[in-house]
């Protein structure tokens, strides 16, 4: 049986479906991921290092923070990109009542932009800002004026300075999502695990405590990555993720009508 119709087969046969993505589900759309063949990393590895500097000057001066945040070609960028069908894909299973969850790696959105409504941003969003004092989340947009004219946003709960609501390497993950990621992958009997390297933890921890749990790993990816050379995932579909959970969602439709 080939892969497309072996996957769509377990997702009709699963009790509790989730899928966990990473910044490969956002290529399509036009947004550069980390690590793949031209990421961001991939490119510049020195980037990556000064991405391990950003969450120490938000502590040390918040005003500094802002100033590089909205200099930042690549937040603007996410905030225009449209989802592409492998959003979409994703959104039609959970619309069916195949898929429960999206646990996602990205600060994009476009999961629910393309009609995902039970996603877990296990890094943030990059529409949001948060507290890291009380944990409170605001609309970005609310403050717009006070970033426009170079001012600290303040959280409207506790007063604190606020930042995007973007993870950054070495911020602690908010206790939230982390709670519902876990949970998530705990409870899950089958995970599809979409465009990511899983080399960053704790993110990457999920598919590993699924498969110690007892679900099935299935990777769609462009690349073997690490849960393939470790054995986490039971079979990688190997591919663009735009082009194969369309196929993959077509394939579930027609064995629905068969059952
Ligand atoms: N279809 C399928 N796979 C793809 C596609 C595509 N169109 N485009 C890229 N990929 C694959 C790449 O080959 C790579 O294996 O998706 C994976 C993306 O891996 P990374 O770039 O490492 O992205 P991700 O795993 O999400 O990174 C995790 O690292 O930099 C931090 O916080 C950032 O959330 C990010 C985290």
């Amino acid at each position: 049986m080939d892969l497309i119709r072996r996957v769509a087969k377990d997702l009709v046969e699963a009790n509790y479906a989730i899928a966990f993505t990473g910044a490969g589900i956002s290529t399509e759309s036009g947004i550069p991921d980390f690590r793949g063949p031209s990421g961001i990393w991939t490119r510049d590895p020195e980037a990556e290092k000064r991405a391990y500097e950003i969450y120490g000057k938000f502590l040390r001066d918040p005003s500094e923070y802002w100033k590089e945040a909205l200099r930042s070609p690549l937040y603007s960028l996410l905030e225009k990109a449209e989802p592409n069908p492998a959003h979409k894909a994703l959104a039609d299973l959970e619309s069916m009542g195949i898929l429960m969850c999206v646990i996602t790696q990205n600060i994009d959105g476009l999961h629910q932009k393309a009609g995902s409504r039970n996603v877990v941003e296990f890094h943030g969003s990059v529409s949001k800002l948060r507290c890291i004092r009380c944990g409170s989340r605001f609309d970005k947009r609310k403050f717009i004026k006070v970033l426009e004219s170079h001012n600290v946003p303040e959280c409207e709960n506790c007063g604190s300075a606020l930042k995007l609501d973007v993870v950054h390497f070495t911020e602690p993950i908010p206790t939230d999502v982390y709670v519902k990621s876990f949970e998530e992958a705990m409870k899950c009997d089958l995970m599809l695990v979409c465009g990511t390297s899983a080399v960053v933890y704790p993110a990457a921890e999920l598919p590993r405590v699924a498969k110690r749990n007892g679900a099935k790993i299935v990777e769609i990816n462009l690349e073997e990555t690490s849960l393939t050379f470790e054995g986490v995932s039971d079979y990688i579909i190997k591919g663009k993720v735009g082009e194969n959970l369309p196929k993959i969602v077509e394939e579930v439709k027609k064995l629905r009508i068969q059952s």
